[in-house]
């Protein structure tokens, strides 16, 4: 192994065109791979960067090339050498040295490689465990450093729109209490103070409403939150989000804001124009139309509400469903009454873990002749209404969800969004934005037999609504409102409550009593007394953002280190055990045991 001694890098792997053609430069990086044509060896060097090709001809340089010839994979290296074009044909359009060539002089090998624990030059089927467990290889595949390289950009492009437009960085703690963003929370245990705990962020949530009664008008964070929550594609234990709040304004201004950052934002790193105002629904209008209060708005097939029709027809299933206070819809699923009866079941059994207790379909034929299992169930005129009222003609198939509102909303949702998955309508290079306004301020949770607040408990009630917040809860609506992308739900936020009285009525709807509230949030309270200004904000996050902008499948192909399904990370294989000692010295008990 050598040192770099005097060579000094002159270029990046990714410089070099005919334009530096007779110069002299220095490269350093990775070898990605070793040619040896007809004694010449040819090896692409690979950095951050890109790639440059470099060559050793045994004619030019014996001692160098015999040299050369112990080069292997990932081995790192550093050679001077003159530049040149490439034979005529044999420019590689792709690359962007693609020109070129380098004619080497001198080589240094800075250090070897072990064989890696996969290719890195080549799509392979590669475990995601193995991946994570060796992310610093991984990281090196060019896919891999140009998410990185995008989520950077995209980062500085958020900075920059935001210092403009005089919002303030500040930190928040890590180290903290309890945020109620609905999830569970990562305890710390506290050495000093025996038997207390801090929680991990869900969100800076408090703290930067505290911020806005501290005046600083305009905050924002790019920041760790931390959720112990089930995990999925677009789900991390800790995520990052971009937080922002802004005093004296409405939800409109800041939904304008707002929209200049991901309009900058889309330029920056795609050089597309996103064109906003975006489009925005009610969630009500969301859950009729869509089933979801995310709906992806680039294709149709949309629900239809038949419950009117169901509640006099003849097919007793929909007619007591309709009748006993549920709902029955349907999505018509244009042309596609040539699905097999093995498609047709493989979709039943898809929407049954959303809770479908069937899925009654209707193939069209010629001149609105249903083919169906429930065909039989209805009149001629019953048919004639719901083919109207779905728009179906010759050649659809239409799926129909009969239950209460909770389980047709989401069973018909998700058979949506399977039907364009099948149906390759969903286009990652489209970018479909939708604002989700008007939420209901609480929810009913069966489990708790409770209100529960649909965004967090500091989201102000519509002005309209706020006298009903004692006789009927569940008909307040608040002035919260989500960004949507593809089906995603991208950022949320709401206008806050800034009066002590409203915040109180609101607990109390929530049926969080005055000691719990004082207990868990006394402190964002008592400033709510001591002059708070009108507020509001929002969280986009970050990870999601990049998911969608990179094209990936997963949030952890934008996170540079990210943690399994399970939480863990097989890098570093956290968590991990600890000793007894520290244990003890945290107060917590050396012997527990899985009962
Ligand atoms: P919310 O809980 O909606 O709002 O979070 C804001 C955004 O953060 C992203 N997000 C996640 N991303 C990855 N993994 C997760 N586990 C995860 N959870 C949430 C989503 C979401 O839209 N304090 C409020 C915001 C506010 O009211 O200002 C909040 O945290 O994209
Ligand atoms: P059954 O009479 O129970 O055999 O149902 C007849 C058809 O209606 C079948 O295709 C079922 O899948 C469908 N079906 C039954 N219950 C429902 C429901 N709640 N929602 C939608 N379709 C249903």
């Amino acid at each position: 192994m050598e040192s770099m001694g005097t060579m000094r890098r002159t270029h990046s792997c990714n410089d070099l065109t005919s334009a530096n053609i007779g110069e002299e430069i220095t490269l350093m990086g990775w070898v990605l791979r070793r040619r040896d044509h007809g004694g010449v060896i040819f090896i692409d060097l690979r950095d951050r960067h890109g790639l440059t090709q470099v060559i050793f001809n045994p004619e030019v340089n014996a001692e160098i090339h015999a040299k050369a010839h112990q080069l292997r994979s990932e081995w790192v290296i550093a050679v001077r050498g003159t530049v040149a074009a490439r034979l005529e044909g044999m420019a590689n359009k792709k690359l962007a040295t693609g020109e070129i060539e380098v004619f080497i002089d001198e080589l240094r090998i800075l250090n070897t490689a072990e064989t890696p624990p996969f290719p890195l030059d080549e799509e392979s089927d590669v475990s995601e465990n193995l991946r994570l467990q060796y992310r610093y290889m991984d990281l090196r595949r060019p896919e891999m450093t140009a998410n990185l390289v995008m989520r950077h950009t995209a980062v500085q492009s958020i900075r920059s729109y935001l210092n403009d437009n005089e919002f303030l960085e500040v930190e928040t703690p890590m180290l903290t209490r309890s945020t109620p963003e609905g999830a569970r929370d990562y305890l710390v245990p506290s050495r000093v103070n025996a038997g207390k705990f801090y929680a991990l962020p869900q969100s800076p949530q408090l703290f930067k409403q505290l911020l806005m009664m501290a005046g600083m008008d305009r905050y924002y964070q790019i920041v760790k939150c931390f959720r112990d929550e089930d995990l999925r594609a677009d789900r991390q234990p800790e995520f990052t989000q971009i937080d922002m709040e802004l005093s004296f304004m409405n939800e409109e201004q800041i939904i304008e804001i707002t929209e200049g950052m991901i309009a900058k934002l889309f330029k920056d790193t795609l050089d597309l124009d996103v064109a906003p105002p975006f489009p925005r629904i009610s969630y009500d209008e969301a859950m009729n139309r869509f089933g979801t209060d995310r709906p992806d708005i680039r294709f149709g097939f949309e629900l239809v509400d038949l419950s009117e029709i169901a509640r006099t027809c003849s097919f007793k299933v929909f007619r007591s469903i309709a009748d006993g206070g549920g709902t029955v819809r349907a999505i018509n699923a244009k042309g596609c009454a040539d699905f097999s009866r093995k498609d047709l079941d493989v979709l039943t059994d898809y929407v049954a873990q959303f809770g479908a207790k069937g899925l009654a379909w209707v193939k069209m034929k010629a001149d609105g002749e249903w083919q169906s299992p429930i065909a039989k169930f209805f009149s001629d005129e019953e048919r004639a209404a719901m083919t109207e009222a779905l728009d179906a003609e010759e050649g659809d198939l239409l799926f129909f969800g009969a239950d209460k509102a909770s389980v047709v909303f989401p069973v018909l949702g998700e058979l949506r969004v399977e039907l364009a998955r099948r149906l390759n309508l969903l286009d990652k290079k489209t970018f479909s934005f939708v604002w989700v306004t008007d939420f209901p301020l609480v929810e009913y949770d069966e489990n708790r037999k409770r209100f529960q607040a649909l965004h967090h408990p500091f989201t102000a009630p519509k002005e309209e609504d706020i006298d009903k917040l004692e006789t009927d809860p569940a008909a307040v609506y608040s002035q919260a409102y989500d960004l949507v992308l593809n089906g995603t739900e991208i950022g949320g936020g709401s206008i806050r409550i800034h009066r002590r009285d409203i915040q109180a009525r609101v607990l109390a709807a929530l049926d969080i009593d005055e000691a719990e509230a004082n207990d868990k949030f006394g402190f964002l309270l008592r400033a709510l007394e001591l002059g708070a200004p009108p507020h509001g904000g929002l969280a986009f996050g970050l990870d999601r953002l990049l998911m969608i902008i990179t094209g990936s499948d997963s949030i952890r192909e934008v996170i540079a280190f990210p943690k399994t399904q399970k939480a863990t990370c097989p890098l570093t294989e956290a968590p991990a055990s600890v000793s007894r000692k520290q244990l003890t010295e945290l107060y917590l008990r050396p012997d527990w045991k899985e009962s």
